[in-house]
C-alpha cells in the first residue's frame, strides 16, 4: 500500500449521508483506491474545526448509490489509508416516536441489524493476498458506538442550541423502499428510536478497523408507523434535511474540536485490535 502523501492526511472522518455532500468548499480532492474497490467518490481532506479531517460522501457526491450498494468496506479502509482513527457519521433518519419528530437530532447508543446481504466484515475466513488482516476475527459490538465520539457530538449538539437525544437505538433496514407500517410499529413497539438505511455495516466495520465510530441521527421524518405519519418521501427526506444542513455542520465542527487526539484514545474502539498481528501499516 503506498505511503499517503502529507496533504492527504488526515485523523478523523466524516462520512456524509443524504443531503450533506460536501463539508466546505476548500478541502483538496483526493482520489483513493482500496483493495474492495474504490470509495463512494473522491475523499475530500483539509482543515476543518482546527483538525485535519477527510469527508466522503456516503452516496457519491450526486447521490448516485443507494445504500443497499455502497461500498462500506471501500469507505472505512481508504479513511484509515489516510490516517483517520476517529469518525463521525452524519446520517438522515425517521423517527419512532410522535416526540422524534423532523429536526431531532439523536445520538444512538446502540442499533438493530435489519439489513440483508451486505458484506460487512474484513475478516472473511480467507487469507488475503496482501497478508493484511487475519482470517478470523470476532469484534465486540456491545457498544458499538465510541463512548467518546457520543460525548463530542453531544456536548456541540447543545452548543449549537439542538436539544440532542442522548442514546437510543437505530434500526438499521435493508432499503432503498421505506418500511410498511406494520413493520415501523413494530420497530416502535420494541422500544426503538429512530430508522434509516445504512448505519449498518458501516459502524462494525469501523470497529473492526480500531477506528472510533460515532452515528449522528437527523430525524428527517416521522416513519410509517408513527400515528402522525403520512408515509415517507425521498423529496421529503431531502427537504427537512436541507433545513438542517447549517446546525449540522455546526455541530460536525464543534464534535471535531472535541474529540481527543489520536495518540490520546483510550476507548473500547481503539483498543479493538490488541494483541492482533494486523499487518497493517497505515
Ligand atoms: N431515512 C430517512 N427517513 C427514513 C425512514 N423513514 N426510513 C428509513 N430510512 C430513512
Amino acid at each position: 500500500i503506498a505511503q499517503q502523501h502529507d496533504a492527504s492526511a488526515a485523523d478523523i472522518g466524516i462520512i456524509g449521508g443524504t443531503g450533506l455532500y460536501a463539508l466546505v468548499d476548500d478541502l483538496a480532492e483526493v482520489s483513493v483506491d482500496t483493495p474492495y474497490g474504490p470509495p463512494s467518490d473522491s475523499l475530500f481532506v483539509g482543515a476543518f474545526g482546527g483538525r485535519r479531517v477527510a469527508f466522503l460522501p456516503r452516496h457519491g457526491r450526486e447521490h448516485r448509490i443507494p445504500p443497499h450498494r455502497i461500498d462500506y468496506r471501500a469507505n472505512l479502509w481508504a479513511l484509515r489509508s489516510l490516517g483517520v482513527r476517529q469518525v463521525l457519521g452524519p446520517c438522515a433518519t425517521g423517527g419512532l416516536r410522535p416526540e422524534y419528530g423532523p429536526g431531532t437530532l439523536l445520538v444512538p447508543d446502540q442499533f438493530v441489524d435489519r439489513t440483508s446481504g451486505r458484506k460487512q466484515t474484513f475478516y472473511d475466513g480467507e487469507r488475503r493476498s496482501d497478508g493484511l488482516l487475519p482470517e478470523v476475527v470476532h469484534v465486540s459490538a456491545a457498544d458499538p458506538y465510541c463512548p467518546t465520539g457520543r460525548l463530542a457530538a453531544l456536548k456541540a449538539a447543545g452548543a449549537a442550541g439542538w436539544e440532542p437525544v442522548d442514546g437510543g437505538t437505530l434500526v438499521v433496514i435493508e432499503g432503498p423502499r421505506f418500511s410498511t407500517r406494520a413493520e415501523s410499529r413494530w420497530y416502535g413497539a420494541q422500544g426503538w428510536s429512530v430508522v434509516g438505511m445504512t448505519g449498518h455495516p458501516e459502524a462494525v466495520l469501523a470497529r473492526e478497523l480500531g477506528l472510533c465510530y460515532t452515528s449522528v441521527a437527523v430525524v428527517t421524518d416521522l416513519d410509517a408507523g408513527v400515528e402522525a405519519g403520512e408515509g415517507v418521501t425521498h423529496t421529503e427526506v431531502l427537504r427537512v434535511f436541507a433545513g438542517s444542513i447549517d446546525r449540522l455542520r455546526g455541530v460536525l465542527t464543534g464534535a471535531v474540536a472535541g474529540l481527543p487526539a489520536t495518540e490520546d484514545r483510550d476507548c473500547v474502539c481503539s483498543h479493538a485490535l490488541d494483541g492482533l498481528e494486523t499487518g497493517l501499516g497505515f
